[in-house]
């Protein structure tokens, strides 16, 4: 049922010829095409990908449970029963791949959060304090979160307000058909009567600062009304199912629009954009909405209380009304504390993304009264050193004019990754089995990966001085640096990093003397902004985390698809190298296409031909793990702190629950939203 094979499996011949070998200690020879050891994942554990229609379906019953608190309203005739509250065919979550099963009603989920509720009218861009709140309240058209669970091939946004969808065969128009007759938490129709006012009134209105800006599908789309489940995007031009992942959190999330429709402008003289804006304010609950948990009680800078919708519209297969929790409350403090509260049990969940607090998690992990595991999933962060690109761009000198020319010079940048030991590197950021040797481009982690696509020039410090005295850098001068060919000045590169992130100062440092060993001076360039020197290109070398987990998702930020991008090759209009142009070739195929299973095979040759050619000397990668406190369960214990979306959308918090026995008791109990 889980889905996870708990065997470690080799995938290639090389990676089978270094089982039991500690993979960080073996050294690489400076020439042939070696891939990346295969990952040894903390946790030994695999996760077995599934397909889109495995985890929910839309299905209906003859009769519906329902819990006891909604159950208690019924009968106090505050609510109407059950069955009438259901659309049609609910979101059913299927069982097989709920790890624990069918949930128990009752109880409370307790989130920590760094953000504040700026107002709830989400249509107008305002922010509910994220941290998963947004997530828990704008219930989007389609959704992405749950993704990292699909095997690449199917990967296409998933269903979620809209049930199905249908492309024209020119592919200049989407059909989407929506869920039918489910209800905004108040009991209202959800219909197209919402995304009409959404793209209308919100969306292509140029006052409103909706989270969709408005030529977010193309210029010239428009909307057409089909029915009251119905509609159709039209489209100027052909496209693919990048348009499907916009319409998922947070710009595909319709807002209830029996509530906002009389306080819009365009149809209330009396209002003005600003008052519309404000229209949902986050002092005035319950709020109307179409997610789990309406917030019935805001104390500022305190607590956030969020009561079951008893409309919701998802069930499980045993036709049981989800959410299984009654109440979801938000402590308003600091993201730090949202660590250090999960740690503690105080707090439920946290996305623990800094590998400092990884030896803290896994000392508790030993024991087993310890509230919280950390689950150390697939390897999702990563740390690169590039190296800048660009012919001219931000050059202000004849030597740096010189070393950028050395950096195109593929040799030279194979040299620098047979420099990198990446086994001192990992222990000098945490001591522990935390990292694993990045080959640069997708991280482990990542759908889209596959080791043996991932070639690896590893540590191999003699190697790389082979190859630097084969280009003509000597030490000309006798003072244990080498010199640019021809008696040219002194190898002193600049490495610019963080100054304000703990892992890249401590890389940075551990790279000073794998530099020195191959006659190398590096000058550490610490910033607080080094955003600044990538986009002015005034930067030499630069040690940063750079990770890619989806393919289609930040493909403009990682290849040379426009001539601004990537940062470490910026103004490339005239000076691409031939692998660059390759590159692009590729990336526009996955822009062009709908056809998944040659996505997934262009991602395969952008790895190889990416790493190859060293695009950038990838460092080291490492898991973060998500907190969930014991308590909770149905958390699948692969779920990443984020892939496709955040972990909050990624575990599908509808259908997480704790037994009984075990829950906690609510800040409010017996109480729901109710609306005068
Ligand atoms: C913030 C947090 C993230 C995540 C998101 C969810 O950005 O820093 O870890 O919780 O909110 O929206």
């Amino acid at each position: 049922m889980m889905g996870i094979e708990t065997k470690f499996k080799f995938k290639s011949k090389a990676a089978s010829l270094l089982v039991g070998v500690s993979m960080l200690a073996i050294s690489s020879t400076a020439s042939g095409l070696e891939t990346l050891p295969e990952d040894k994942s903390m946790s030994g554990m695999k996760i077995e990908l599934v397909g889109r229609d495995d985890l929910w379906t839309y299905k209906s019953c003859d009769n519906y449970n329902e819990s006891p608190l909604t159950k208690s309203y019924v009968d106090a005739g505050k609510l109407p029963p059950v069955n009438e509250r259901m659309p049609k065919e609910p979101w059913m979550a299927k069982t097989d791949q709920m790890v624990d099963g069918i949930g128990e009603y009752g109880g409370t989920f307790r989130h920590v959060i760094g953000g504040r509720p700026e107002g709830f009218n989400w249509l107008a861009g305002q922010s509910q304090g994220w941290g998963g709140i947004n997530i828990q309240l704008m219930e989007s058209l389609t959704r992405l979160g749950p993704l990292w669970q699909i095997k690449p091939e199917e990967a296409n946004p998933l269903p979620n307000l809209a049930k199905d969808w249908e492309w024209s065969s020119d592919r200049k128009s989407l059909t989407m058909n929506l869920i039918e007759g489910a209800r905004w938490s108040d009991g209202d129709i959800f219909d197209t009567e919402d995304i009409d006012f959404w793209w209308n009134d919100n969306v292509q209105d140029a006052n409103v600062a909706s989270r969709l800006p408005k030529d977010a599908l193309g210029a010239g789309t428009t909307l057409e009304i089909l029915g009251p489940y119905s509609f159709k995007f039209n489209f100027d031009e052909p496209k693919g199912n990048a348009v499907l992942a916009q319409l998922a959190y947070m710009g595909g999330a319709p807002g209830p629009s029996h509530v906002m429709k009389p306080l819009h402008p365009a149809h209330n003289s009396d209002a003005t954009y600003e008052s519309y804006a404000n229209g949902m304010p986050a002092s005035v609950l319950p709020i109307v909405t179409l997610g789990a948990y309406v917030p019935v009680v805001h104390k500022v800078d305190e607590l956030m209380v969020m009561k079951r919708n008893p409309y919701y519209w998802k069930v499980d297969e045993e036709c049981n009304q989800l959410p299984y929790y009654n109440e979801t409350i938000y402590k308003l403090t600091s993201w730090d504390d949202r660590t250090t509260q999960a740690l503690a049990g105080t707090g439920d969940f946290s996305n623990m993304e800094n590998p400092g607090n990884y030896v803290e998690a896994l000392k508790q992990n030993k024991d087993p009264n310890s509230p919280v595991k950390s689950v150390f999933g697939t390897r999702l962060i990563a740390w690169d050193l590039m190296m800048n690109l660009s012919s001219d761009f931000g050059v202000s000198s004849d030597y740096e004019r010189e070393l950028r020319q050395l950096f195109r010079n593929v040799e030279f940048r194979k040299a620098i990754s047979h420099a990198m030991d990446r086994d001192t590197m990992g222990q000098s950021v945490a001591r522990g089995p935390f990292f694993h040797p990045h080959a640069g481009g997708f991280v482990a982690g990542s759908p889209f990966h596959n080791f043996e696509d991932s070639i690896y020039y590893g540590y191999n410090a003699s190697g790389a001085n082979s190859i630097l005295d084969g280009l003509g850098l000597k030490d000309s001068d006798g003072n244990g640096i080498r010199n640019l060919p021809n008696g040219g000045a002194d190898l002193v590169i600049d490495i610019l990093h963080s100054s304000t992130r703990s892992t890249d100062i401590k890389l940075a440092d551990a790279a000073v003397s794998m530099f020195e060993a191959i006659g190398i001076k590096p000058v550490l360039k610490p910033s607080d902004n080094t955003d600044a020197f990538t986009d002015n290109g005034n930067w030499s070398m630069f040690i940063a985390r750079e990770h890619w987990v989806v393919a289609t998702k930040n493909i403009g930020d990682r290849l040379p698809t426009t001539t601004q991008n990537p940062a470490w090759h910026r103004d490339n209009g005239g000076d691409l190298l031939p692998f660059e142009e390759t590159l692009v070739e590729k990336a526009k195929g996955i822009l062009a296409t709908n056809d998944l299973s040659e996505v997934a095979s262009l991602a395969r040759d952008i790895q190889r031909v990416r790493t190859e050619n060293v695009y950038t000397v990838g460092l080291i990668q490492a898991p973060a793990a998500l907190l969930i406190n014991k308590r909770i369960k149905n958390n699948h214990p692969g779920a990443p702190v984020y892939m496709y979306e955040w972990a909050e959308d990624g575990v599908m918090r509808e259908r997480l629950y704790t037994p009984k026995a075990d829950q906690l008791d609510e800040f409010l109990p017996g109480v729901l939203a109710e609306y005068k």
